[in-house]
């Protein structure tokens, strides 16, 4: 896809997760051919929307409208392109613990947390948050991370949890890139690719960071498919290992998913995704009928078997099972 052409996909996306300053800054770069060279002087991977934005934040640039932006971004252009050199894009969405807890809810504890793709291990503080739907709560009702669910189920769909969540006696996770909560750089960087007028996802953030900072997860740089044997064992006997992936394994090229499916069943783990539900072959989770596109965009399975379906930030979900 051609620079501009991403910039217009970019901002179709970021209006539709409420972050309209952002989508005016997209089309403004798309429809710009002196903009679109800076970008374009990066390397291909690193042309994305998403990092360009955040990198011209990073680097001091004014909040305002385009007009604003153009010149600085015109001036600042070598500055710019070298910072998107250094740069990944490095997301860690804690609402996808919703969807990941009331998997979790289904494993008899205790529980050996094992996340691929941990990112800075947040939602490996799965059992620490407090989760609402309706009526009904679950998790930590202290916790000063508190998450709110829309969940509708269908006739065969096993009831929410109710009260306390299983044990977890040891989490861990694997990252080709680990952030560590405890690196105000690290974090301040996270933070950046946030959009800026998303408050809540702000706020959620630093509650959820300052929270793991009371027990830094142990987060291992490795790659998922080859790391996980040699994590796994680390677990202590006596609890049951679970397995979880939410947002990454798309990051694995086809073969390698493959290999990280049969690699969790060659260690007999329990196994929790929340990925895109046309991602993994294993996965069969089909829309259910009324249920919008959006909100099916990834399937909650536990252990290749789907409960679930739910949009991309484990927001709105549809139980199934
Ligand atoms: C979109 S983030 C999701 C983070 C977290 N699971 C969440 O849901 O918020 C994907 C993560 O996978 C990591 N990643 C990508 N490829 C990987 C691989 N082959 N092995 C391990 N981690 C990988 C990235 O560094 C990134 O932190």
């Amino acid at each position: 896809m051609i620079t501009s052409e991403r910039f217009v996909a970019a901002a179709l996306a970021f209006d539709h997760e409420g972050s309209p300053s952002q989508a005016a800054l997209a089309r403004g770069i798309a429809g710009d051919p002196a903009a679109l060279a800076v970008v374009d002087r990066a390397e291909e991977a690193r042309r994305q929307p998403v990092l360009v934005l955040a990198v011209c934040r990073w680097l001091g640039a004014p909040s305002g409208p385009w007009s604003a932006l153009r010149p600085w971004l015109l001036a600042r252009s070598d500055e710019v392109v070298a910072e998107l050199g250094r740069r990944l894009t490095q997301t860690n969405d804690v609402r996808r613990c919703a969807p990941l807890s009331i998997a979790l809810a289904r494993v008899p504890g205790p529980v050996a947390l094992l996340e691929v793709g941990a990112s800075a291990g947040l939602c490996l503080g799965v059992d620490r948050y407090g989760y609402r739907a309706g009526d009904r709560a679950w998790g930590d009702p202290s916790s000063p991370v508190q998450l709110v669910v829309d969940v509708d189920a269908g006739v065969d769909a096993a009831p929410l949890p109710d009260g306390t969540l299983p044990e977890v006696v040891w989490r861990a996770g694997l990252d080709l890139d680990p952030v560590d909560v405890r690196d105000g750089d690290q974090v301040a960087w996270l933070e950046t690719l946030l959009p800026p007028e998303r408050g809540d996802r702000h706020e959620l953030l630093t509650r959820a960071v300052a929270l793991a900072r009371t027990a830094p997860p142990r987060l291992v740089a490795a790659d998922a498919v080859d790391g996980l044997a040699g994590l796994a064992a680390e677990a202590p006997d006596g609890a049951t290992l679970v397995v979880v992936s939410t947002g990454t394994l798309v990051y694995l090229p086809g073969r390698r998913r493959q290999a990280f499916v049969d690699e969790v069943g060659r260690l007999g783990a329990r196994w929790i995704s929340y990925e895109r539900r046309d991602l993994l072959t294993d996965v069969i989770a089909d829309v259910p009928p009324g249920v919008p596109a959006e909100d099916a965009f990834a399937a909650l399975a536990l252990d290749g078997r789907a409960i679930g379906v739910g949009d991309a930030h484990g927001t709105r979900l549809h139980l199934v099972s």
